[in-house]
Parts: C-alpha cells; sequence; structure tokens
C-alpha cells in the first residue's frame, strides 16, 4: 500500500507538533544548504524554508505521491526522489533534518554516522522517530498478523522497525560530535472521530500488511485489529480516543 498523503494528512496537527518541537530545537542560525530526508507531503518542508528563507531547502522522499503534494506545498524548494539510505546530496548540507522517516530504515547503526558524516563542517543531523514497537498499537499489529487466515501471506511483513536505544545513537555519534542534545517525549494525542486509532494507524505503520494482502481480506483484517484496538485505546464518553506516543529526538552537532 503506497504512502497517501490524504490518508497521513488526516492527522496533520498531531503529526506536526514533533516536528515543530524538533525544529525548535535545531541550534543553526544560518545555515545555507537544508535537507528534508523523508518529507513526504512537504508541509515541514515549507516550514523549513519559512525558518531558514536564506537557506536551499530540498526535500528528498522515496513516494512520488508525496513529492507531487510536496511540490505544491512548498514551491519555493527543490524535491528528488530518492532513497534515504542511497541519497547523496550535491553539496554538504548544514542542516539534514528527518521527521517521522528514519524508522522505515533498516541499519541504524551504519546509516546514523553516515548520514552524520555528510555534513558541512558545523552542521547538525535533527532526527525524530516514534518510539512505539512494544506499545499496544503495533503489538498488535503483529499479534494481528500472526493469527486469522492471512498468517501465512502476512508471515515476513514488516513495518516500521523498532529504533536502537538513546545510548546506542549516543555512542553511534558522541565520537564525531561537537554536542547532542537527545530527549523523548510522549504525546497524549486526543483523537476525534470514530476509529481513530486505526485511521491513524492506516496512514502509518499498517500500511506494510495492507499491502501484502489482497483487497478482499483487507475489511475483516482491520476488523480484527478494530477489536483488539478498541479494548486497549477505548473511546471516550466525550468522543475523544488517547493514544500516547513515544517518540525519540536527536540534534548532533558536526565538530
Ligand atoms: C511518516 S512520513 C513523514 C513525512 C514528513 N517527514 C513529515 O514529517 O510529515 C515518512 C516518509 O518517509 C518516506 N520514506 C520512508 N522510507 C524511505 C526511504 N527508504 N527512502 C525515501 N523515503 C522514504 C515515505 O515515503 C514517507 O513520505
Amino acid at each position: 500500500m503506497a504512502w497517501d498523503p490524504s490518508v497521513y494528512l488526516q492527522f496533520a496537527d498531531e503529526r506536526l507538533r514533533p516536528a515543530l518541537d524538533l525544529l525548535a530545537r535545531v541550534p543553526l542560525s544560518q545555515p545555507r544548504q537544508v535537507i528534508d530526508l523523508g518529507c513526504g507531503a512537504g508541509n515541514v518542508t515549507a516550514l523549513l524554508h519559512k525558518r531558514f528563507p536564506q537557506a536551499e531547502v530540498s526535500g528528498v522522499d522515496g513516494s512520488a505521491t508525496m513529492l507531487e503534494k510536496a511540490r505544491a506545498a512548498a514551491p519555493g524548494c527543490r524535491f528528488v526522489e530518492a532513497d534515504i539510505g542511497a541519497y547523496a546530496p550535491p553539496v554538504p548540507p548544514d542542516l539534514i533534518y528527518t521527521n517521522a522517516a528514519l524508522q522505515w530504515l533498516p541499519g541504524h547503526e551504519s546509516l546514523f554516522p553516515a548520514l552524520f558524516a555528510r555534513l558541512a563542517p558545523g552542521g547538525a543531523l535533527a532526527v525524530q522517530m516514534p518510539n512505539m514497537t512494544s506499545a499496544p498499537y503495533r503489538a498488535l499489529q503483529v499479534e494481528v498478523a500472526s493469527e486469522g487466515p492471512w498468517a501465512a501471506l502476512l508471515d515476513g511483513i514488516k513495518s516500521a522497525l523498532p529504533i536502537l536505544s538513546a545510548e546506542q545513537y549516543w555512542d553511534l555519534l558522541a565520537p564525531q560530535a561537537a554536542g547532542i542534545d537527545m530527549w523523548e517525549t510522549i504525546y497524549m494525542h486526543a483523537l476525534a472521530g470514530e476509529d481513530a486509532v486505526v485511521r491513524w494507524a492506516c496512514g502509518t505503520s499498517l500500511r506494510p500488511y495492507l499491502a501484502a494482502l489482497p483487497e478482499e481480506m483487507r475489511p475483516a483484517f482491520l476488523a480484527a485489529y478494530r477489536a483488539r484496538i478498541d479494548a486497549a485505546y477505548p473511546r471516550r464518553p466525550d468522543g475523544v480516543t488517547l493514544l500516547p506516543f513515544r517518540r525519540l529526538f536527536l540534534i548532533a552537532r558536526h565538530k
């Protein structure tokens, strides 16, 4: 199931908040080259451009559909369709900013030092990633996928990967860094409407499972997930569903 900006942006406000919290801590005033890695629909790329109007801001993403939306959302920026792991910026960037994207890539032990090494001297790598693998929201996806008539079809299907610990990222980057700012936040997202958590998941972590199922099987799979999600995240009498969402932030500054 390809990335769909209209599904992803259903919860645009909630998804934007961590992007802004990351941006607020970027310790640069006049970067010239800024890269938004995994820029998605470009709404955050436009904010990078607004914060650093003197910079050349480039968005990089692997999804043509997301990039089409991004080009319209941030007309002053350049966009490149590329895989994050393979992307080599033509000029060393002063800022590599990446919000909610690197959790989709394997091999963080080599990926993080490689991204950091691409920075210009004095530059910064700013990263935010969900840290939800053990939360019911994600654990129930794995559970439902492994039971029921779809189990064989979903065997081996992986969603966003578990990220490393904060300490491991520190150890990977500290030897080369002038300093690292790292923190974790649990957002208590107050989601409105019916099936809010399932709709949230359809925009991101549930996509690989849905993509692997024939269309006629998807409603039953979603119903099984919904039944367990409703028990773990009940809708409150005021209609709100609370989704606690843990995220890791890190900003590493190049020497
Ligand atoms: C959850 S969205 C985040 C989008 C944006 N950064 C934001 O904050 O709204 C993740 C994005 O990462 C992109 N992505 C995931 N893995 C990728 C890869 N290996 N190479 C390029 N883009 C990738 C997806 O296409 C998607 O647009």
